[in-house]
């Protein structure tokens, strides 16, 4: 298979249009596209309304699972040929047991929907190589390396289209650890030695011209990652090619080269200011791994998720909380679990969330300290978590974990006139005594929800005003 992998990329090579794509983009000269700020934001607001996006790790490493002959692979699952130094004639025999018959796409984006997912961004093709899509670049993809033989993608595109859901694609431009690019840590198999121009020109642009024109209106963002022996003039070629078929997608920051993209994207983490200025989206995994792992059953708590989007969205953030789905096609009962539950918690309280704005006060994340990551790095997060807050012209919402026992909540420095202020569970006014110090709330004795009670307060300025503290 290696073998034939590589002489018949050199094969195609003679078939491929060789063509400089930036001469074809209308007012693009190098770097990124021009735009005002108003194309920006236009480009941007499906996105900024959206805040709650799957984010979808399938391939070929669902099947090891996280074993590696019979041993345990430490790390991230997707990372298991690059962690186990598997010999790409080696790996490439997983796909043919790569058959996922149990896949339903209607199922899968129900599943987000439901969660109060706007968005889903799923692997089309990770470090590994292998194309979740039929390709013409690489016979090193799903329709002809394995017995399922089609493109799941398409019917994932169809899915979204049919609920209202947004389709993007993660695609890792520059590592390829089975069409001959980048290799995190070195190669560790000769078959991999290739020219990465090569790589990039042969396998990368192709594939990337594929995903932008055989899903329809989709993809509406491109998700790059690692940009391993990525330079200036490799990414011009892989932008150009996306900008060319899709001016409106939104692309991360990690396509490397010195391109910024449009927005940041912590990782495992929620950075204890957010990025101001900037738009920005914290992935995280459910459990400790992005691609599926049989034995990791380390699930954070729904909890955890939905205190986590309420911190995100505090901060002006987006959240694309990811899923790990089997060889067989089956995303794991405990991230479905968990997804319901936090769509109840959306039902009730979306609106707090939905095209928020970050906080307008701030003391109540406290001073930033020093913690670890998902992956166990030095990071800095916000040391308090008894409420958060997010805004919306006219309105300010107060997101409580930690339900006062006096009955009693107290919001200092808060200006703005309050007109009204009601729980968005049951719309169940409540009274409010405001002074020049600020406003004080009387909310019933139980929180309405355990995890995050939302209390909406009304106010006489599109923009709240607030003095700052002392
Ligand atoms: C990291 C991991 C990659 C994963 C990505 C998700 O870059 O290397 O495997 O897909 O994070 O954010």
């Amino acid at each position: 298979m290696q073998k034939y992998i590589l002489t018949s990329l050199l094969a195609l090579s003679a078939m491929l249009p060789n063509v400089n794509l930036a001469a074809e983009a209308p007012g693009h000269q190098g770097g990124e596209a021009t735009e005002s700020k108003a194309q920006h934001d236009a480009r941007m607001a499906w996105w900024r309304e959206a805040k709650f996006g799957l984010f979808i790790h399938w391939g070929v490493y669902s099947v090891p699972a996280g074993y590696y002959h019979d041993k345990p692979v430490p790390g991230i699952g997707e990372w298991i040929m690059n962690k186990g130094k598997i010999p790409m004639a080696e790996y490439q025999q997983f796909a043919k047991e790569f058959n996922p018959v149990k896949f339903n796409a209607d199922d899968w984006v129900k599943a987000a929907k439901d969660a109060g997912m706007k968005y889903i961004v799923i692997t089309s093709k990770h470090h590994d190589g292998f194309a979740m899509f039929e390709t013409k670049a690489s016979p090193w993809n799903i329709v002809q390396a394995s017995p399922y033989g089609k493109d799941p993608l398409k019917d994932l595109a169809a899915a979204c289209r049919k609920y209202g859901i947004k389709l993007g694609f993660y695609y890792s431009q520059a590592q390829d650890w089975n069409n001959g690019g980048a290799a995190s840590g070195g190669k560790w198999d000769p078959a991999q030695q290739h020219d990465m121009d090569d790589y990039i020109d042969k396998v990368a642009v192709p594939q990337v011209k594929e995903i932008c024109s055989n899903y329809g209106e989709f993809p509406a963002v491109i998700w790059w990652d690692t940009p391993h022996d990525m330079n200036p003039a490799r990414a011009q070629r892989l932008y150009d090619a996306v900008h060319a078929l899709r001016p409106n997608i939104i692309l991360n920051n990690r396509l490397g080269g010195g391109f910024k993209g449009d927005t940041e994207t912590p990782e495992q983490k929620i950075p204890a200011k957010g990025f101001p200025g900037r738009d920005w989206e914290s992935c995280m995994t459910m459990n400790d791994t992005w691609g599926f792992k049989r034995d990791d059953q380390h699930w954070k708590s729904t909890e955890t998720i939905i205190r986590n989007l309420c911190d995100i969205a505090s901060k002006g953030g987006n959240y694309l909380l990811n899923v790990g789905p089997t060889s067989e096609g089956l995303i794991p009962q405990p991230s479905l679990d968990r997804l319901a539950e936090v769509g109840q918690w959306m039902q009730i309280n979306g609106e707090a969330i939905y095209g928020s704005s970050a906080t307008a006060f701030g003391d109540e994340l406290g001073a930033a300290v020093k913690a670890k990551d998902g992956y166990g790095h030095d990071t800095m997060v916000s040391s308090a978590n008894d409420w958060r807050c997010t805004t919306k012209p006219g309105k300010i919402y107060l997101l409580i974990f930690k339900w006062p026992t006096n009955g009693k909540f107290e919001l200092a420095g808060l200006q703005s006139k309050v007109n009204q202020a009601y729980l968005l569970a049951g719309r169940k006014d409540l009274k409010v005594d405001q002074t020049d110090a600020g406003v004080t709330l009387s909310l019933p004795a139980e929180a309405p929800d355990k995890i995050a009670s939302v209390v909406c307060l009304e106010i006489a300025d599109s923009v709240a005003k607030v003095a700052k503290q002392p």
